[in-house]
């Protein structure tokens, strides 16, 4: 319309959420499209602990596509940012095109700048891609005004990220297109379904540089005989069992599903060709003190899960939680190192009996988690209508 000539700046400001796959994605059948070998299942972490914010603005007056990362300018001609971008402007030409109304009065040519920036620390090694690119794709969508399914656009940036387009408990179907066009997030049951869910991620200490998750999932389709049938005959299986134990909110039948995933997914990095190794001493420690401390309530009590990182993520019910974080602080006596041990949501005090501290607590390990995220199932992207939240200024720059 005659207005359009005089919109100033065009600006959307969105955050998203992290996920925890429970039933892990490892394997591509489609590298460009990115489709899976097999589906998975993740939870969505809650926002107030871990979440990426993107504001994205569009105007007549910029010249190219930039993009700001924590506030360092970074390279916008990555495929997997092209692939996003360009997928969202041609579902706006489309949409346009099959209106009759002005339903997305931002001019389509103008470009965009984009600043995006986490609430935990990238060094940390917490999965941020999941989060930037639903965050990414979340706030080019309502820019360009873009409606719909948008996980397909989503995993274009990150097989993961299309699973963080929904909050709760979320399954990523691998679809049978060679398209792509069915391989989508879908929500198996929103994050109210269980309400004692809660999730401790143990940040360690002194990581290294890891094989990145796109190269190590490459070699492992490309080697490993475990993946194969992993993704032919386990995880079918896998995944309906695990819905009924969500549905249920079997904590037993989750917890243990979730910890042999994650064993399997190690597993096929072990079977892999040169092999890969993503668990290390810390990571085999932090096992071990899960199964001895669920031996010695005699049920599932804790359930970890590793990705490609030496986090872990444990799942338990909210009453275990002061009695589990006591006895990671008397397995790791934290270091003081100036973070607070215990992050995130409160934590109430546990005073350990004697017999759990000897089952449990054997040989403490000084300074090598260095905190503990106390964090719950959360919901997916959410736009931000405050406009003092905003990470560009009315000149579209940071
Ligand atoms: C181990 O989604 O990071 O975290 O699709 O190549 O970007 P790309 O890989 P990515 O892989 C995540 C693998 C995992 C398991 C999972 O999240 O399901």
């Amino acid at each position: 319309g005659a207005m359009a000539e005089e919109r100033p700046l065009a600006i959307v400001t969105c955050t998203a959420p992290v996920n925890i796959a429970v039933i892990k994605y490892w394997g591509k059948r489609d590298n460009d499209l990115i489709l899976p070998i097999n589906s998975s299942l993740s939870v969505t972490l809650h926002q107030d602990q871990l979440k990426t914010t993107t504001t994205a603005a569009a105007s007549r007056d910029f010249t190219k596509d930039r993009l700001w990362l924590n506030g360092e300018e970074v390279d916008v001609g990555q495929p997997r940012l092209q692939a996003c971008l360009q997928e969202v402007r041609r579902l706006a030409r489309k949409r346009r095109g099959d209106s009759s109304e002005d339903v997305a009065p931002l001019n389509l040519s103008y470009k965009a700048h984009i600043a995006t920036q986490n609430n935990f620390p990238t060094a940390a090694g917490l999965a941020s891609s999941a989060a930037g690119y639903a965050c990414l794709v979340s706030v080019l969508a309502r820019l360009y005004g873009v409606e719909g399914e948008l996980s397909e656009v989503a995993r274009r940036g990150s097989g993961s990220a299309c699973r963080s387009m929904l909050g709760g408990f979320v399954e990523w179907r691998r679809g049978e297109r060679p398209d792509g066009k069915d391989s989508l997030a879908q929500q198996v049951a929103p994050e109210t379904h269980w309400p004692e869910l809660r999730v401790l991620v143990l940040v360690v200490s002194g990581e290294k540089k890891q094989v990145a998750s796109t190269a190590g999932m490459q070699t492992s389709v490309d080697t490993s005989p475990l993946l194969k049938h992993r993704a032919e005959v386990v995880v079918p299986e896998r995944l309906k069992l695990m819905m009924r134990h969500i549905r249920e909110r079997d904590f037993e039948g989750f917890g243990q599903l979730t910890m042999k995933d994650s064993n399997q997914f190690h597993a096929t990095c072990l079977d892999t060709f040169p092999p890969i190794f993503y668990l290390n001493d810390l990571s085999r420690h932090i096992i071990a003190l899960a199964h001895r401390f669920n031996a010695h309530h005699g049920s599932t009590k804790v359930a970890y899960t590793f990705d490609a990182g030496p986090n872990a993520v444990i799942f338990m019910l909210a009453d275990t939680v002061a009695e589990f974080v006591e006895v990671v602080r008397r397995s790791f006596p934290p270091a003081t190192n100036g973070d607070q041990f215990v992050q995130g949501l409160p934590v109430g005090s546990a005073v350990l009996p004697e017999e759990l501290l000897a089952a449990v607590v054997t040989e403490p390990v000084p300074g090598a988690v260095r905190y503990i995220l106390h964090t719950k199932p959360g919901p997916g992207p959410q736009f931000v209508d405050d406009p003092s939240q905003h990470l560009l200024g009315a000149d579209g720059l940071p």
